[in-house]
């Protein structure tokens, strides 16, 4: 096989220019950081109001640092955001592709309308050189497929596809984004791989390694990255579970692991489980992608790893029935958190919201606060009370929820906050205050894992 892509763009001398695909929380990082690098960016998005928003400096969604250097990379100049796709095949000569793959509604397989519908609209208008690389997590053949269609509908001969998967974390995407951690090149040609080092020549040069692989293989790093630490955190919980049972202590039993260097302490940390838009589906995904492949049986702990999960959501409820003496209805229940993680307003698959909801589906009547996540929870929960801070959420609650370890929670006075409440009882969901302090302000604290 013979590709056509046959010179790279450093070899003209110039950095290629760019383009993002998709303005959600990975392109629009992508497409700042690569800004702040140096590189001409333009953003695409479908959503003409998130491209107002972007224009005029505005990220629609929380992530700490962004929004300096989104007006920073606006001020330059070589950045600007556009709906036209015939914008974006005109400018650029690398295509990153950042659309979302969110999990199906009718089962566990990925979502890959997005994936698709960019791939296939960006290639017929592309009648020069030019590479379109993946960033979205996706399915394994999905590369070599998307490669297929976009060989098939462009018009240039000189377009070729390569899969760069991106592990950013949401609270620290610009930093991730920045000062990755590696790199990953699934190419077919060494063009490929020379034009993806001009695109991410500052970053290679200040040491991040590079792993220049196939299609298949750059796609399963993503997905057995996830994997992985939802094992980890769920291998962790398992404990929990165990601790409950034998009055141990799993922060502590955590701690002691992770001196083990083979292990590592991060990723141990025990409480209401993983959430957010990619560890969940993304398990699910691989699951269904192996099932397809006929090798389900080696991820079929995964359907354990998020069983466990999923335990730990009933166990925060039960523990908070517990301590209402065994029934929530008509009880003022406070949940403390709605974002999956602190620092972030993401709700998507949120282990605060999940038990946030159940607990009033049980009959009690519940308020919810979360420092950022308020108007993407009233969006999608209308039916839960919101209140504006966290002390009046608290007010006369009965019980008290952490769900989110948020700083604002984890720094609260424990005697002023008894005061508050009708009762002082509080689920630690995250095990993140110190049950000593807590017990000595007169609270009674119960936590997952943890006598
Ligand atoms: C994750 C991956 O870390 C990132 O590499 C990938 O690109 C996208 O998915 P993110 O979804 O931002 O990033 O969240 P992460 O920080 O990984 O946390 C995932 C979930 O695990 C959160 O709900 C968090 O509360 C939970 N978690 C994390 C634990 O319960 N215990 C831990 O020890 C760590």
């Amino acid at each position: 096989m013979s590709y056509p892509f046959a010179m790279a763009f450093a070899h003209n001398g110039a950095r290629p220019k760019l383009s993002v695909l998709g303005t959600g929380y990975l392109g629009a990082t992508h497409a700042v950081a690569m800004v702040e690098l140096g590189y001409d960016v333009v953003g695409l998005d479908v959503d003409e109001a998130k491209v107002a928003r972007l224009s005029a400096g505005d990220v629609p969604f929380f992530e700490p640092g962004l929004p300096e250097l989104l007006r920073k990379a606006l001020d330059s100049g070589r950045l600007r955001f556009t709906t036209s796709y015939q914008d974006v095949a005109d400018f650029a000569d690398v295509h990153f592709i950042c659309v979302g793959t969110p999990q199906r509604k009718d089962g566990y397989a990925a979502d890959l309308t997005y994936v698709e519908s960019a791939f296939s609209t960006l290639a017929p208008l592309l009648d020069r050189r030019a590479l379109v690389v993946g960033k979205s997590t996706v399915p394994a053949g999905t590369a070599r497929r998307m490669s297929d269609l976009v060989t098939s509908l462009a018009p240039s001969e000189e377009v070729e596809v390569a899969w760069n998967p991106e592990f950013l974390r949401e609270g620290f995407a610009v930093e991730d984004t920045l000062h990755p951690d590696r790199l990953v090149f699934g190419v077919q040609s060494a063009a490929a791989e020379q034009t993806l080092r001009d695109a991410f020549a500052p970053v290679i040069a200040s040491g991040t390694p590079v792993v220049v692989t196939d299609f298949s293989t750059a796609e399963l790093v993503k997905v057995a990255a996830n994997s992985f630490l939802a094992t980890k955190i769920s291998f962790i919980n398992a404990m929990a579970e165990v601790c409950e049972v034998v009055h141990a202590d799993v922060t502590a039993l955590s701690e002691a692991l992770g001196y083990d260097s083979r292990i590592g302490k991060r990723f141990l940390h025990a409480g209401l489980g993983f959430g957010g838009g990619c560890l969940p589906k993304d398990i699910r995904a691989f699951m269904a992608r192996a099932e397809e492949l006929g090798a389900q049986d080696a991820l079929a702990f995964l359907e354990e790893v998020d069983a466990i999960n999923m335990r730990r959501r009933a166990r925060a409820i039960d523990l908070g029935r517990e301590l209402l003496d065994g029934d929530y209805a008509g009880k003022r229940v406070c949940v403390w958190g709605a974002a999956f993680k602190p620092n972030s307003d993401d709700i998507r698959d949120s282990p605060a919201l999940d038990v946030a909801a159940a607990a009033q589906k049980l009959g009690a009547a519940v308020i919810v606060y979360d420092p950022e996540a308020m108007e993407n929870a009233k969006r999608i929960y209308p039916q839960l009370a919101m209140a504006s801070s966290a002390l009046e959420a608290a007010r006369n609650a009965d019980v008290l929820l952490l769900l989110t370890e948020w700083a604002e929670f984890r720094e609260t006075d424990p005697a002023m906050l008894a005061s508050v409440v009708a009762a002082p009882r509080i689920v630690d969901g995250r095990n993140a205050l110190d049950p000593a302090t807590w017990r000595a302000a007169g609270w009674t604290y119960r936590a997952l894992g943890r006598p």
